[in-house]
């Protein structure tokens, strides 16, 4: 039966996740704008040799913010305060989108703490110009009433255009799960990806080994894109996933799980 657990005070009035599993941690970050169900099925399977710790990143899930100013900063710390709620010192870092902006985030603050760090999806630049423009149309939509419009548009993308696997129930639960988003905290979100640094430069010489993961059809992050960043880093493991947009993790679960158990294995067993 899956635990839950809720943490109150510090920075975020209501920190909520899940953690199952016994052994090295590994920590699994969300995207936007969903929460920790997406890797239910990842978690099943991970928690029998790790322990598995998926938050709800502030203001998503059951997780609550009230900060307009939200920062992938501010998330990691929230993050960390979990991690030290769990005695949990060290811990591989696995980022989803949005998710890996804060793994990032996270790793320059706490680099102590990162034994890997795994980018589902995700890439370590900051949003070009013409991204920031995009994502102000859509905090504008967003603000003037436009949450529903905006998430139903936004859903479906996240899976590839053609050769589509994934049943429509996946749609409509992702839909559901983005709409419990407040239009807040969508806002926040964007905000928080709008501002957010370039840390490219963190991937040069970096003595923490990086995964990527990729999928060919990926709408939102370009297949390309990411694989340059896999060039930078010194010790890398790369998967790219054919026929894969970007929600691997639920996309092809097994292979994922596979794939994310090998790079854990590795840092948590190498010699530095
Ligand atoms: C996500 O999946 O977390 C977002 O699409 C990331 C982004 O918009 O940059």
């Amino acid at each position: 039966m899956a635990t839950y657990k809720t943490l109150n005070g510090v920075d975020f009035s209501s920190l909520h996740y899940r953690i199952e599993g016994k052994g090295d941690a590994i920590v699994l970050l969300h995207g936007f704008p969903l929460d920790n169900t997406i890797w239910d099925d990842a978690i099943t399977a991970l928690s029998k040799q790790y322990k598995v710790i998926a938050p709800d990143l502030p203001g998503s899930g059951k997780s609550t913010n009230e900060d307009a100013d939200l920062t992938v900063e501010k998330m990691a710390k929230a993050i960390s305060e979990i991690l030290k709620n769990e005695s949990t010192e060290r811990a591989v870092i696995v980022g989803h989108s949005m998710g890996g902006y804060v793994a990032l985030a996270f790793h320059d603050i706490y680099p102590e703490i990162s034994a890997g760090i795994a980018m589902v999806h995700s890439l370590a630049t900051a949003d070009s110009d013409e991204k920031k423009e995009q994502r102000r149309k859509a905090i504008d939509l967003i603000n003037k009433g436009g949450k529903e419009p905006f998430v139903k548009q936004m859903i479906p993308n996240l899976f590839p255009k053609v050769n589509n696997k994934v049943p429509p129930e996946v749609i409509i639960w992702l839909t559901a799960v983005a709409l419990e988003t407040s239009a807040d905290n969508l806002v926040a979100f964007y905000n928080a990806m709008i501002m957010r640094p370039d840390r490219t430069s963190n991937l040069y010489n970096s003595n923490v080994p990086y995964c990527w993961m990729i999928g060919r059809d990926d709408q939102i992050m370009s297949y390309n894109s990411i694989l340059q960043h896999s060039t930078l880093t010194n010790v890398n493991f790369v998967y790219v996933y054919d026929e894969c947009g970007h929600m691997s993790m639920i996309e092809y679960t097994d292979t994922f799980v596979r794939d994310l158990e090998d790079f854990v294995r590795y840092c948590f067993n190498r010699v530095e």
